[in-house]
């Protein structure tokens, strides 16, 4: 049985990360309205990491014994100013993520949540990656700057994005799955 404030403080997470996978989904919207179909793709694969997220959050609780609690999605904005410009927010808010992550961990130290942070290091490692991927792509984007062969080249270069194995899968209905 998962300690209350644990619990809590999971759901709240597990709605930032619904909140993470609109986010990525609206880019993926606002980018292929601008033409840029790889940039899209990897935004919409991004979004579906992000559901994965969701889920390991979900089973995690129920594993527990807790409470699954869903709350209304913050509405992300609908458009950016530039392809780097949304590629900076999407990197300013991963750190965000990252700072919860740590936040998380620390609760679940004080609580002596041994279980709870053993969890939450797949989540730590996963951080690490999800940052330097992004801030990767936020560096040549800065390069190109507005350039458009550059930012064609970038767009090719995301279109080759595959999803991840490591996606966890929605939670199966009966009849489909383990
Ligand atoms: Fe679920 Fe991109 O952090």
């Amino acid at each position: 049985m998962i300690d209350s404030a644990m619990e809590e403080a999971l759901n709240g997470h597990l709605n930032h990360e619904f909140y993470s996978s609109y986010l990525y989904l609206s880019m993926s919207a606002w980018f292929q309205r601008t033409g840029l179909r790889g940039h899209a793709h990897w935004m919409r694969l991004q979004s579906r990491e992000e559901q994965g997220h969701v889920t390991r959050m979900y089973n995690y609780l129920l594993d527990r014994d807790g409470t699954v609690v869903l709350g209304s999605i913050e509405a992300p904005p609908t458009e950016w100013e530039t392809p780097q410009a949304a590629f900076n927010a999407a990197y300013l808010h991963e750190q965000g993520v990252t700072q919860r992550i740590n936040e998380l961990v620390d609760l679940s130290l004080k609580l002596r949540d041994h279980a709870t942070h053993n969890f939450l290091q797949w989540f730590v490692r996963e951080q690490v990656e999800e940052e330097a991927v992004v801030s990767d792509i936020v560096g040549r984007s800065k390069l190109v700057a507005g350039d458009g062969r550059g930012l064609i080249l970038i767009d090719q270069e995301l279109a080759t994005r595959r999803p991840s194995p490591n996606v966890e899968p929605p939670p199966p209905v009966l009849g489909e799955g383990a």
